[in-house]
């Protein structure tokens, strides 16, 4: 079970404080659970994770399976919500190396990513690296609408289609999309694609466990069903009857609103152990645009500890005191790795002999968080028993439960994101995308001027 230690926050918030955010907290739990809050036609993910059925897992399972099969490369194409889950999930239980894993080795394809951007090079680079390979594709969009991974989907199905023929390119390409609105929904029945819907009540940003995010990582060989346990586990152990004292979600919403209301409104997420950059990344955007409006919201920034103690760490310590620091530790690695002694000791290095490097990274995190707490840097700590399926998945329910309470604590609507549209109409209107005259005309006398 996933373990909250908000006891070094009591530097800027003292205990009578934290209390008085109990009873918000609680009516911001009780709210979701009631649908009687902002948003409430988004609440699908609410109970997704003891929902889900073994007939749908066992669905995603052969779909992957079939997409795997004889096939080098899963190109998985997505953006935000449509991508950063499944990114997560997939760096986080994976070898660091898997790309570079030999090919006898390995037990499932390589899933590479697309249509996170709209970086020429990397798209170059992407189909440079597909040349020769068999490949598959899983194209994910809710909106079905989203430039960015439209754009990587046309050149991928072209690929596709030329290398393996529209008839079988038909078996290699699964949609992920609206039950019925949008390009890419046209386009797959159209095609004959298989698909997954988008429930019309989870938004982008909470639908890594919904095919969105299952999917890509069943085709990387994880084990999805632990995963869905895991968050179905952490859902019933945050649920509106367990009490604020032992409601972890309820617990981390409080405290950094706690901390919001003391001026610390940035929340930097902190880990140490680089397995869990795109778990941060996740992180941010889920925390980003839930809380990100009206004006409000503690900013999600990430740092991966302890590389960027040699970079960030000095303003963390010393610089502006608005920020507090919720660090993601794990109690304990996967591999073993022991420091060799050496005859010669020129290193000097001898006093780590016969150490694990983990125990290394430990006191580099205990010693890490007593200086910043020192520093004026209230501290969280969320610790996991190891990484796996299991207590990944409890982290993500975690962190969206939380998230929904801690919205509602705020007073915002945690469930849109009216804010990602505003470049988007400007890109258009530059780009002369048809329906957009009125907004090129504008913008073009607005950048003469
Ligand atoms: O949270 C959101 O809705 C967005 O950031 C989306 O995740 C992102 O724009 C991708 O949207 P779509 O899945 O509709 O392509």
């Amino acid at each position: 079970m996933l373990h909250l230690d908000t006891s070094k926050i009591s530097g800027a918030v003292s205990a009578t404080e934290l209390q008085a955010l109990q009873g918000k907290a609680t009516d911001a739990l009780r709210a979701l659970h009631a649908g009687s809050g902002k948003g409430s036609d988004f609440l699908g993910w609410l109970n997704l994770p003891t929902s889900i059925s073994a007939a749908e897992v066992a669905d995603i399972k052969a779909t992957a399976a079939k997409l795997s099969a004889g096939v080098d490369v899963v190109v998985v194409i997505g953006i935000g919500g449509s991508y950063l889950g499944a990114k997560a999930a997939i760096d986080a239980l994976l070898h660091s190396f898997d790309a570079l894993q030999d090919k006898s080795r390995r037990t499932s394809p390589l899933v590479l990513f697309a249509g996170q951007n709209i970086g020429e090079d990397y798209l170059f680079e992407l189909m440079e690296t597909l040349q020769g390979k068999s490949v598959s594709c899983i194209v994910i969009s809710k909106s079905g609408t989203t430039t960015e991974p439209a754009l990587a989907f046309r050149l991928i199905k072209n690929f596709v289609e030329q290398t393996c023929g529209k008839d079988e390119a038909k078996n290699r390409i699964v949609a992920i999309t609206d039950k019925s609105r949008g390009a890419l929904r046209t386009m797959a029945d159209k095609e004959g694609y298989k698909t997954f819907v988008i429930p019309d009540n989870i938004g982008g940003r909470f639908s890594v466990l919904t095919p969105v995010g299952l999917l890509p990582i069943a085709c990387a060989g994880v084990d999805v069903a632990a995963l869905v346990q895991g968050a179905a586990e952490m859902e019933k152990s945050t649920a509106q009857d367990v009490p604020f004292e032992k409601n972890l979600s309820a617990q981390y919403a409080a405290a950094r609103n706690a901390l919001y209301a003391k001026g610390k409104k940035v929340e930097v997420l902190a880990n140490f152990n680089p397995k869990l950059h795109f778990v941060a990344e996740w992180w941010k955007q889920l925390y980003g645009e839930s809380e990100g409006k009206d004006g409000k919201g503690i900013f999600p920034a990430s740092v991966d500890f302890t590389t960027d103690l040699h970079s960030l760490g000095q303003y963390v310590q010393d610089g502006e005191r608005m920020l507090f620091e919720t660090v993601l530790s794990v109690a304990k690695a996967k591999r073993c790795v022991t420091v060799p002694l050496d005859k010669e000791d020129l290193d000097g290095l001898n006093f780590l002999a016969g150490k694990r490097v983990d125990e290394v990274n430990r006191m580099a995190e205990l010693g890490t968080q007593l200086a910043h707490v020192d520093g004026g840097v209230p501290n969280i700590r969320i610790e996991l028993s190891d990484l796996s399926e299991h207590t990944l998945g409890e982290l993500i329910y975690f962190f969206e439960k939380a998230c929904g309470i801690s919205g509602y604590m705020l007073g915002v609507n945690p469930f849109d994101q009216p804010g990602v549209e505003a470049y988007k109409k400007n890109m258009f209107a530059l780009l002369e995308k048809p329906g957009y005259e009125k907004e090129t005309a504008a913008i073009k006398d607005r950048i003469k001027n």
